[in-house]
């Protein structure tokens, strides 16, 4: 089997890397189709699935739900599933018995967590395991309660600092890529020269290796929060709400369903339960 590990990182420097999230059957089966270099099952599913103000909440069983039915929908692409908020804090055992939980009962071949030097001893017992891991710095979503907030990070001097030196602690543990989100783009490209590892853009601008988008910002089909960094690819929103209005306009009208979407029955059936 081919190592998509291997082939993933190797395309840093070549070509950039895509990745994009992703939480249903469904939408999978279109990724697994684009040849997307990797799909996240993101613990953004809490604020973009759930409708939570955060991911805080987010569990390990929703998180491993979500993850087999992505690897249904994509059964060949390379499938990262993010270990969700206190899943790999509390002790080694934990983590390595949660992680496993994502490759042995959902099929993905690698995790992602957040945070850098704090949670090394995590990230190498993974590595160790077997686990593929993926890293996560910068405006880590799991930590805003630290921050106060969806806020960059990385401006200050010293925080600047503290983000290339985790990086780096990544790179050395043997991390194969690490997410960079919400830093200035000019931290971004200093940090991806530093690395030999690819580095995943979300908001962290131009200068990174790959870029990863949570898919309802670039289909513009959640309403509640549009990020700077999001595009609107496409306007999935617009089109469900013409969807819905049609549908509704057309059952009241009598114009749906048609007979062509109706089945049929033998005639003499039909007369003898007429006559009863
Ligand atoms: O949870 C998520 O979707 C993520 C990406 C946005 C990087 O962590």
């Amino acid at each position: 089997m081919k190592n998509r590990i291997e082939v993933f990182s190797q395309k840093k420097g070549k070509e950039k890397l895509t990745l994009l999230t992703a939480y249903d059957y469904s939408t999978a089966s279109f990724l697994e189709d684009s040849k997307i270099d990797a799909i996240l099952v993101g613990d953004s599913l809490g604020m973009v699935f759930q409708g939570n103000d955060d991911t805080l909440s987010v569990t390990m069983d929703e998180m491993v739900y979500h993850t087999r039915a992505v690897r249904g929908g994509a059964p060949d692409t390379f499938l990262i599933a993010d270990m969700p908020f206190l899943s790999y804090h509390v002790n080694i055992e934990e983590t390595i018995h949660n992680a496993g939980r994502f490759i042995k009962e959902a099929g993905a071949e690698a995790v992602k967590l957040e945070g850098g030097e704090e949670i090394i001893d995590k990230i190498k017992a993974l590595l160790s395991a077997k686990i593929p891991v993926m890293g996560h710095l910068g405006l880590t979503p799991q930590s805003i309660n630290v921050f106060g907030g969806f806020k960059i990070q990385g401006k200050s001097l010293e925080a600047a600092k503290r983000i290339i030196q985790d990086a780096m602690i990544l790179e050395d543990a043997g991390v194969f890529a690490i997410v960079l989100e919400g830093i200035p783009e000019k931290l971004a490209r200093i940090i991806t020269k530093k690395l030999n590892i690819p580095t995943i853009g979300i908001g962290a601008g131009r200068f990174v290796d790959g870029q990863i988008l949570v898919i309802n910002d670039i289909f513009g089909n959640y309403k509640q929060l549009t990020p700077k960094f999001a595009k609107k690819f496409s306007d999935v929103g617009k089109e469900m709400e013409h969807g819905i209005q049609t549908f509704i306009n057309e059952v009241k009208q009598g114009v749906f369903p048609e007979q062509k979407h109706s089945f049929s029955i033998d005639q003499d059936i039909i007369d003898i339960l007429s006559k009863e």
